[in-house]
C-alpha cells in the first residue's frame, strides 16, 4: 500500500520536502506519495482536514500555517506546545491526531551529529525572535547549553520571549540588545529572515570570535550574507541550514513510520543540487 503525505505551505513550490521524504522512503523500502499542497491562507484547515479524510497518514506544515496547525490536532507534543507551532502532523497507534515540532531537534541533530559541534555548557546567541528563532530554543535548552541569549531588531519581542521562559522557571534564556557589546559566543544561530532580502541582521559587538560556531537556519543565497560576515569576523566554523532541513524531516519520518533513516546521503544529494556548505 502507498502511504500518502504532503507538505502544506504558501508558497510551497520550492519545497525540497518531497525529494527528501522520497529518499527516506527509498531507504526504508516504503512506497510513498508525498505532495506539495498550497491552499489559500484561509483555506488551510479545510484542506488539511480533507487530506486526512481521504486517507493520508499525516503531513508537514510550513510557513505560514505552523501556528494555525496547532488548532487542527487533538493533541500537541510538549515541544509543539512550547513553541506554539506544528511542523508535523501524525496519528498515534490509537488513532489520535498529534501535532509535533521537529525543527529544534533537526537543528540540534545537524549541529551535534553532522557538524560535530558540542553544545553542552556552550553559550548560545539566537538572532531573531520570529517563528524560526522561537522554534529552536527548547531543543537548545534540552541539549544542555549554558544559556540562550535572544537578540532581535525589535528588542521588545526578544525580551518578551525571554521573560516568558523565566516566568516558567527557565533562567537560562535572556535577551540582549544589538547595541550591547558581548563576550564572543560559542554558538551563534541566525533565525532572522534578513538574508532573504540580502541583508545581515545587526549583531551585538564582539559577539563572534575565534571560538564561535555560526549557523544560519536558511540555505542557498539567503544564507550567504550571514556566512560571509561570520567568516570575516573570524568564526571557527560556519554552516547554512540545509542539514537542519533534512534532520527535521528525518524526525518527522520516524514519527510516521517508526524507522530511523540515514540522513547523510540525503544531505549530500541535496547539497550537490543547492550549493556548497562552505564549512570552514
Ligand atoms: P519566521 O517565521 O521566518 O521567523 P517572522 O516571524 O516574520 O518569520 O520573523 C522574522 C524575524 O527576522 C524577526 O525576528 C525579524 O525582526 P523583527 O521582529 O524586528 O521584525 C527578523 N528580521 C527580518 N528582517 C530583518 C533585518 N533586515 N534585520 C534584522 N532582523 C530582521
Amino acid at each position: 500500500m502507498t502511504a500518502r503525505l504532503a507538505v502544506f505551505g504558501n508558497p510551497v513550490t520550492h519545497s525540497q520536502s518531497p525529494a527528501i521524504h522520497q529518499a527516506f522512503a527509498a531507504q526504508a523500502g516504503i512506497s510513498l506519495e508525498y505532495l506539495k499542497l498550497e491552499p489559500a491562507v484561509d483555506e488551510f484547515l479545510d484542506a488539511a482536514k480533507a487530506f486526512l479524510a481521504a486517507g493520508a497518514l499525516g503531513f508537514n506544515v510550513t510557513v505560514p500555517f505552523k501556528r494555525t496547525a496547532c488548532g487542527l490536532v487533538e493533541e500537541l507534543s510538549d515541544r509543539a506546545r512550547q513553541v506554539n507551532a506544528v511542523n508535523t502532523v501524525y496519528r498515534t497507534a490509537e488513532g489520535r491526531l498529534v501535532g509535533d515540532s521537529t525543527d529544534g531537534g533537526g537543528l540540534v541533530n545537524d549541529m551535534t551529529r553532522n557538524l560535530g559541534w558540542d553544545l553542552k555548557s556552550r553559550r548560545v546567541l539566537v538572532l531573531g525572535a520570529g517563528g524560526a528563532s522561537r522554534s529552536v530554543v527548547p531543543a537548545l535548552l534540552a541539549a544542555q547549553v549554558a544559556d540562550v541569549v535572544m537578540c532581535n531588531r525589535s528588542h521588545d519581542k526578544a525580551a518578551g520571549l525571554a521573560s516568558g521562559y523565566v516566568a516558567q522557571g527557565e533562567q537560562r534564556v535572556r535577551a540582549m540588545s544589538a547595541n550591547d557589546t558581548a563576550e564572543p559566543f560559542d554558538v551563534v544561530v541566525n533565525g532572522t529572515s534578513a538574508g532573504l532580502g540580502g541583508a545581515l541582521p545587526l549583531l551585538p559587538g564582539q559577539a563572534i570570535g575565534p571560538q564561535s560556531h555560526c549557523y544560519d537556519m536558511v540555505y542557498g543565497p539567503a544564507s550567504l550574507p550571514f556566512q560571509q560576515a561570520c567568516r570575516a569576523q573570524g568564526a571557527a566554523q560556519v554552516s547554512d541550514g540545509l542539514g537542519m532541513l533534512v534532520e527535521q524531516a528525518a524526525l518527522a519520518f520516524s514519527l510516521w513510520f517508526s524507522v530511523t533513516v540515514d540522513t547523510r546521503p540525503v544531505i549530500e544529494t541535496l547539497r550537490a543540487r543547492v550549493e556548497p556548505r562552505n564549512n570552514s
